[in-house]
């Protein structure tokens, strides 16, 4: 099987060797993809922390930070085969981090278990089964509960600014739902294209792959995948060299049906960048739990194939649903019509169960899509203007 999938890597490698026409990116775009966040960060002229923090179950995760000693922590949480490059990919001036950092915050860079950074667990390999047993409910449970308490004693504060991109915001519903009492620890929840529920999602590329997606995942599972893509390295560095030469055109397009269409909003300098740093790494369980949601009418836990695993861990036959109601604390919803991922009609229905929902703002621009949210060219205007002004009520205490 390896033996396969490595002549078709190889091949593929040849294929491009061949055929790739001279493109010519801006060198310091093509130094920056090679670089890890940490590195990209100093580069720029920002001071720069990592931190290794353990879990309640063993992972060690790797956290990044633009130190700002005695101001209020803002920890950003990526999404799905994302990391903390995320937020400052578009450099300074663009990138939410840098802008936030300006503003005065101290910024902390989430790396959730199992990404390109945090690969590191006490007893478990990443070439073990259960090193992959996670999906967005173990980073909610788990990783951010063990970030903030890690943040709160050293920044002096008692409470964060949460942000959150896609699965970022449905790691911290979970977290809400299932550990209430960490609700207190945050000062807002501002949740950028977030994901819950599924009813209304009408992408195209999803209804084409919703049909095989339960067997395609239960085939990886029979052949002991665990993680997707699988072997990691091999696969970057194919999609990179492919998706910046012979099929950058393709790749575009790609990401673009998957993301939603916006060509005004994507710089093409970044194409490199993008394709070095997003959709590293992501746990097929993870996957699952998503075509689980998509399947279903609600936003359930894990549903177990076999039902005693469902006992064992709920105590009924189903996984119940998450309870929303608990997701106290003040929450900022961002959203947009062209978002191929997260529909927003059920945004709204999500607002309609929250709580405390203190700002909702569906994007005026229609054409914002998934990715948009981090790398848009006006991001700022579309989008993080918008932020800052909600953050700076709360801070003073108006919202
Ligand atoms: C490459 O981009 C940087 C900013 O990212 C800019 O300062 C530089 O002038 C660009 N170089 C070229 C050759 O376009
Ligand atoms: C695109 O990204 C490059 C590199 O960061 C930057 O220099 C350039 O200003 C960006 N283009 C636009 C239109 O924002
Ligand atoms: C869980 O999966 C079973 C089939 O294995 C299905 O009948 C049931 O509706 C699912 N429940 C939920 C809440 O997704």
């Amino acid at each position: 099987m390896w033996g396969k999938y490595i002549a078709l890597i190889w091949l593929s490698l040849q294929a491009n060797f061949v055929f790739s026409d001279k493109l010519h990116y801006n060198s310091s775009v093509l130094e920056d993809a090679k670089l890890t966040t940490p590195e990209l960060i100093e580069k720029y002229g920002y001071k720069v922390e990592t931190h290794v923090i353990q879990t309640n179950d063993g992972y060690r995760l790797t956290i990044h930070r633009i130190p700002k000693h005695g101001a209020r922590p803002v920890l950003l949480v990526h999404g799905l085969g994302d990391s903390s490059a995320a937020w400052v990919l578009t450099g300074p001036g663009c990138g939410l981090a840098y802008l936030l950092s300006d503003r005065g915050y101290d910024i902390w860079l989430m790396n959730i278990r199992g990404n390109r950074y945090s690969r590191k667990h006490i007893r478990y390999a990443t070439s073990d089964r259960q090193f992959w047993d996670f999906s967005f409910h173990e980073h909610g449970v788990y990783d951010i509960p063990a970030v903030i308490d890690y943040i709160l004693p050293i920044s002096d504060h008692h409470q964060v600014h949460y942000i959150g991109h896609s699965q970022g915001t449905s790691a911290v519903f979970a977290m809400g739902a299932d550990r209430p009492s960490y609700m207190k620890k945050i000062k807002l929840l501002q949740a950028l294209a977030p994901v819950a529920y599924f009813e209304n999602l009408r992408s195209p590329i999803i209804r084409l792959i919703k049909p095989y997606a339960e067997i395609l995942i239960k085939l990886a599972r029979i052949f002991g995948i665990y993680e997707f893509p699988p072997n990691r390295k091999a696969w970057s560095r194919m999609f990179y060299k492919l998706c910046t030469s012979t099929l950058r055109n393709t790749c575009k397009q790609v990401l673009m049906k998957v993301m939603g269409l916006d060509g005004p909003q994507f710089n093409d300098t970044l194409t490199p960048l993008i394709f070095s740093h997003f959709f590293y790494s992501a746990s097929l369980k993870a996957l699952e739990h998503y075509q689980q949601l998509l399947n279903s009418d609600g936003f359930y836990k894990f549903n177990y194939s076999k039902r005693s695993d469902n006992i064992k861990k709920y105590g009924t036959k189903y996984p119940p649903e998450y309870n929303v109601e608990n997701i106290n604390c003040k929450v900022a919803l961002y959203y947009s019509r062209n978002d191929q991922l997260t529909s927003h009609k059920d945004v709204q229905n999500l607002r309609k169960k929250l709580p405390n929902v203190v700002h909702d703002e569906l994007l005026a621009y229609p054409q914002f899509n998934h990715l948009d949210f981090l790398i848009a060219i006006d991001a700022k205007k579309l989008l993080y203007g918008s932020m800052f002004r909600v953050m700076e009520k709360v801070d003073k205490g108006e919202l």
